[in-house]
């Protein structure tokens, strides 16, 4: 990566400061408010949208969705303007209306590409590892488990039967004994 911009509505140069201290070649450059948005985006190869507001106590996922529909729109209409070939990954909650709210707004643009669109649910996998690695005793870092469809309840699917103890680490160095025994033992 040789450049990072970072965008929000208020106090991003502060942000950019601090993380252009990261010692990497890549140039961070913060931008605040709409007037600075176009400059943020321009000619992206990747957005990642993480804008808007969480659940607070007493919000329903109805009140969530009427602040960052608004939000995440504005923000893909933007991008279909300044950097149409670039990948979405888009966090902001509800995913899995959000990116839909997004293909829309692209489609109705030109820019719509179904490759370059991506709800992040990175978080689901991370959850799926943890429970499978604590049930099984086996370490975290080691096990592998796919998790499909969306980002909310009962959408989201962990593929249990699929789930596996990677056997890249069998490769690896630090591959004990122990490990060794217990993946022979181990049946998914
Ligand atoms: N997909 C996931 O796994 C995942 C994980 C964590 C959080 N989230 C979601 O990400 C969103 C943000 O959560 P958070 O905890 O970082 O909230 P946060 O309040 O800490 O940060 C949100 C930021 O968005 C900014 N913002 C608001 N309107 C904006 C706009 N129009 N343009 C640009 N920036 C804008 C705010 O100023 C704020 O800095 C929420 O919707 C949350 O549910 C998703």
């Amino acid at each position: 990566m040789t450049e990072l911009s970072l965008y929000d509505i208020a106090g991003t140069p502060g942000v950019a400061a601090d993380v252009s201290h990261i010692n990497t070649a890549a140039q961070v450059k913060g931008y605040a408010g709409d007037a600075e948005l176009g400059a943020a985006l321009k000619d992206a190869d990747l957005v990642i949208i993480p804008a808007g507001v969480p659940r607070k106590p007493g919000m329903t996922r109805d009140d969530l969705f009427k602040i960052n529909a608004g939000i995440v729109a504005g923000l893909t209409e933007a991008c279909a303007t300044h950097c149409p070939n670039a990948m979405i990954n888009m966090i902001s909650n509800p995913v899995n209306s959000t990116v839909p709210i997004a293909a829309e707004v692209l489609k109705k643009r030109g820019a719509y590409d179904p490759k370059k669109l991506f709800g992040v649910t990175t978080l689901d996998v991370v959850r799926a590892k943890t429970f499978y690695a604590e049930k099984n005793g086996l370490e975290t870092a080691k096990v592998d488990v796919p998790v499909v469809g969306g980002h909310a309840g009962i959408t989201i699917l962990p593929l249990l039967s699929q789930a596996r103890f990677c056997c890249f680490f069998c490769l690896t160095p630090d591959w004990s004994p122990y490990d060794r025994v217990r993946v022979v033992n181990f049946i998914p």
